[in-house]
């Protein structure tokens, strides 16, 4: 809760967090990637440890303190997160996509380092989409099991958002939006998180560990109604 001792309402929950950013690799020293730093991810993993649930934080590219409690696997690509995410997400009552993952991969990579040849324009770079693993998550996520997405805009954030939510079919999608130091790499975070059956709760902005918590009250309160 808000400054006030933990309410253990995770007891006996199992949560999955992905938090960072993904990087597709273009040889073996570059790569394509953003600028997510993982500390949204990370405030809520601890959120969910202080709450009493059992936490599996997926972490893509952080460089964080691993949260005290909660085990942590380390992924690069966005396939990677893919398998470690649906691995973990088996036996989980929620899972939380944080993490920023790469849409699209360039689609070769070399295996040597790309070098410069003299006087020669550089080979354009071919990308191929990458699979989607929120939506894949929400297709085959059991009864009961809730399935968040984050999603940061920078125009049109609550039509964006719903639109985004329907079309992922998850059961919350936490917006926020971004632009010049808004959001990425910084303490705080100002959101709306959007429920599926039309619920729109607006977080002031404030610390990434009270957006957590709040994230966690609407996560506990639908896998109650589904006991
Ligand atoms: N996501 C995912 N797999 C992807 C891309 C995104 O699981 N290949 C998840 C993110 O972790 C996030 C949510 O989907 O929780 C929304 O990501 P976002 O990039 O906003 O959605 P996109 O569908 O990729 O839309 P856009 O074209 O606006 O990037
Ligand atoms: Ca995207």
């Amino acid at each position: 809760g808000a400054g006030g001792s933990p309410v253990a309402d995770l007891a006996g929950r199992h949560v999955v967090v992905s938090a960072g950013g993904t990087r597709e690799p273009l040889d073996p020293v570059r790569f394509l990637g953003n600028r997510s730093s993982g500390k949204q991810g990370y405030a809520l993993a601890r959120t969910a440890v202080a709450r009493g649930a059992r936490v599996t934080l997926v972490a893509a590219n952080t460089c964080l303190p691993d949260p005290a409690g909660a085990e942590v696997l380390p992924v690069g690509t966005a396939a990677e997160l893919r398998e470690a995410v649906l691995g973990a997400a088996g036996d989980a009552d929620a899972v939380v996509m944080a993490a920023a993952v790469a849409d699209f991969r360039p689609a070769a990579r070399s295996e040597s380092k790309i070098k410069k040849r003299d006087g020669a324009d550089p080979e354009p770079i071919v990308l191929v989409r990458n699979p989607d693993v929120l939506a894949e998550l929400a297709a085959r996520r059991r009864a009961g099991q809730v399935v968040v997405g984050f999603a940061a805009e920078t125009d049109d954030v609550l039509a964006n958002g719903r639109a985004k939510l329907a079309r992922k079919g998850c059961d919350l999608l936490v917006v926020n939006e971004v632009g010049e130091n808004r959001a990425f790499g910084t303490e705080d975070n100002e959101a709306v998180i959007i429920e599926a059956g039309g619920e729109e709760t607006p977080v002031p902005p404030g610390p990434k560990e009270q957006l957590a918590d709040r994230v966690w009250d609407a996560v506990t309160r639908l896998l109650g109604a589904a006991d």
